[in-house]
């Protein structure tokens, strides 16, 4: 047998023996490689006698061809035959897609709905693009009244409703009380208004647009101790069994009287001392939540309710607040930057 038959012989009989795409590229690499067999071969062209170099080139080159292309059609031929077996093979896992979930916020208004309506609340959502009648007038204060600064406003440029006044982005989720007095028409009232909020701030702690919620509560004979057995039931509820209210002496021209209410730092426990220093988070084991009162009179005036019948409270909370003291996030700026590592944790 001469030389080139027994090449191709021992070619074939290793190209049958091939069952994978890496064994492939060696069987390539030793036939048609820089140092291959054929190249070899090639090199021995000068011992062959002049008379049968020419034929011998051919049969040579020939011979190269048929290797090229049997290699390339077993190449095709394995990985088509790796794709398929893949696109069958039902038995591998199939593609992981990332999990999505509901955002924080979405989260906390779910359960502060769900705590509220145990106790016979209902959930209702007015508008944030609002009129000045709903956001300040009805509550008891006048244009030219100090108190609206403490409400910084972003007002529309809309036109001007002349019963209603200008357009403007709802401060605060006070504006629905009104709104919801004049739904219900005839008390009880157990209102769970919760929305959007805009006040031009941008720091650690505030955020220009922010979520309130705000309780409505309006009844014959409604007092104090039913507003604070209400807010210790919620914040039992949203904070956990050891964490207690209290109301603080404050000012609102929509309630009177008015109060700020704390609640037991959810860090120290109420003790004031974590870690055998003095708490940082709140200082002295309060934590402020928000603002509340009793319905002022011409609040309920406003909403076609006669105050000599009915009185009823009122507090307004913010959402991102009571988050960051459930979990101790201490940037707000975090809740819509839509980092996923940060999302991720809740
Ligand atoms: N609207 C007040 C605020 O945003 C909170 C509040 C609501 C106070 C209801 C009293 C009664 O600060």
């Amino acid at each position: 047998m001469d030389q080139l038959t027994q090449l191709r012989s021992q070619f074939n009989a290793e190209l049958l023996e091939i069952k994978s795409p890496s064994e492939i590229q060696l069987l390539d690499t030793k036939y048609l490689g820089r140092n291959g067999l054929i190249n070899t071969v090639l090199q021995h062209i000068k011992e062959v006698p002049a008379d049968q170099k020419k034929e011998y080139g051919t049969n040579l080159n020939e011979l190269k061809q048929e290797i090229i292309r049997s290699i390339s059609e077993k190449k095709t031929f394995l990985l088509q035959s790796a794709e398929t077996k893949q696109q069958i093979d039902v038995t591998l896992p199939g593609t992981s897609y990332p999990k999505g979930s509901l955002h924080l916020i979405t989260i906390a208004i779910d359960e502060i709905t769900s705590i509220f309506e145990k106790i016979g609340f209902i959930r209702v959502s007015y508008p944030e693009v609002e009129y000045e009648f709903f956001s300040f007038e009805s509550l008891n204060m006048p244009k030219t009244h100090a108190a609206r600064d403490d409400f910084e406003t972003s007002f529309i440029e809309a036109p001007v409703h002349p019963k209603w006044g200008k357009m403007l982005l709802t401060p605060h989720t006070s504006s629905g009380q009104v709104r919801e007095m004049w739904r219900v028409k005839t008390p009880p009232v157990r209102m769970i208004n919760i929305s959007k909020t805009y006040r031009p701030n941008w720091d650690a702690t505030h955020t220009p647009m922010f979520f309130q919620f705000e309780g409505l509560c309006l009844d014959n004979g409604i007092n104090i101790t039913h507003l604070k057995g209400t807010l210790d039931y919620f914040v039992k509820s949203y904070f956990g069994e050891d964490i207690r209210a209290r109301l603080r002496p404050h000012h609102f021209q929509f309630t009177e009287p008015s109060f700020e209410v704390d609640v037991t730092c959810t860090v120290c426990k109420g003790t004031s001392i974590n870690n055998g220093q003095k708490c940082k988070i709140c200082k002295s084991g309060w934590l402020e939540l928000g603002g509340t009162g009793m319905v002022h009179p011409n609040v309920l005036k406003s909403g076609n309710i006669d105050p000599k019948i009915y009185t009823g409270w009122a507090f307004g909370f913010g959402i991102e607040r009571v988050i960051m003291m459930k979990f101790g996030i201490d940037d707000i700026r975090n809740y819509y930057s839509g980092d996923i590592r940060f999302l991720e944790q809740f």
